[in-house]
């Protein structure tokens, strides 16, 4: 089926999603929506967010996507369920559940730290999503919001970065043997893998940083060969970006997310 992969976040951040599904999936086309308009969910309240959800995936669903991936931990967290059962048939996926997998899959002590948004770290769904699969698991969460600003913005390194990094997450490095020390730090919002050179430099070589994005694009990539709604088509697919408001800014920042040189014209303006 050559339908769109329809794919949101409340901005660039979701686009490093975006660039692990262009990886696995190279022939399927990407219908992209970050609803910078609106940006951040992160400090708004699960009602509201679960709103703009729905106003997002509908535009989405609208231009004919066939599958809706929630390319945000916030909306993910807050959303997936209502918005499963409010598109169904169609199939939707958050990045909590692919993150947590990651997390238990990589920490060899099940000390997990999990950073994101106010919103997603307040409603604990990664400290539910571990237990389920790791019930020995500890875990601890930390809003870090200001992360999401600086990758908005394209600061994602230097001296600013580096000293946001260090104030949230500096006292989660190793030091000696100490047993209740965290083994991997989750970056569970998808605007921070492009804070990572950062975050690393924080805490340190001996902590695993994990992101959602790859098994992600695993998961979809299931999805799709388990509903027989894969591409048959043989080239490279085709990427169309949206934006809710500042669409040369988006393509300015989306750039550095998608990892592609993308010209100001790129990104086209819709309104919800
Ligand atoms: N990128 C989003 C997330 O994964 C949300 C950032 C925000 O809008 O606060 O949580």
């Amino acid at each position: 089926m050559r339908a769109p992969i329809g794919v949101f976040d409340s901005g660039v951040g979701g686009l490093t999603v975006l660039a692990a599904l262009r990886r696995h999936l190279p022939h399927e086309s990407f219908l992209y929506l970050g609803d910078t308009a609106r940006l951040p969910y992160g400090t708004k309240s699960a009602s509201t967010v679960a709103r703009y959800a729905r106003q997002t995936a509908r535009v989405l669903v609208d231009r004919g996507a066939k599958l809706v991936v929630i390319a945000c931990n916030t909306a993910s967290a807050v959303a997936l369920e209502d918005l499963a059962v409010h598109l169904a048939p169609l199939p939707v996926l958050g990045v909590i559940e692919p993150g947590a997998a990651a997390a238990c899959a990589a920490s060899p002590t099940g000390r997990i730290a999990v950073i994101g948004t106010d919103s997603t770290i307040r409603g604990g769904a990664y400290e539910r999503a571990i237990a389920r699969r790791r019930p020995e698991a500890r875990v601890l969460g930390r809003p870090c919001p200001l992360f999401v600003a600086l990758a908005e913005e394209g600061w994602c390194e230097g001296p600013i970065a580096e000293a946001v990094a260090q104030r949230y997450v500096g006292d989660l490095r190793r030091t000696g043997d100490d047993p209740e020390a965290i083994d991997c730090l989750v970056l569970g919002c998808t605007h921070f893998p492009v804070l990572r050179g950062a975050i690393e430099a924080a805490v340190g070589p001996e902590v695993i940083l994990v992101d959602s994005a790859e098994t992600t694009a695993k998961a979809v990539h299931q999805v799709l060969e388990r509903k027989g709604l894969a591409t048959d088509a043989e080239g490279p697919g085709d990427i169309t970006l949206l934006a809710t408001d500042g669409p040369e800014r988006f393509a300015r920042a989306g750039a550095r997310f998608l990892g592609l040189p993308l010209r100001p014209g790129a990104v086209s303006l819709v309104d919800l």
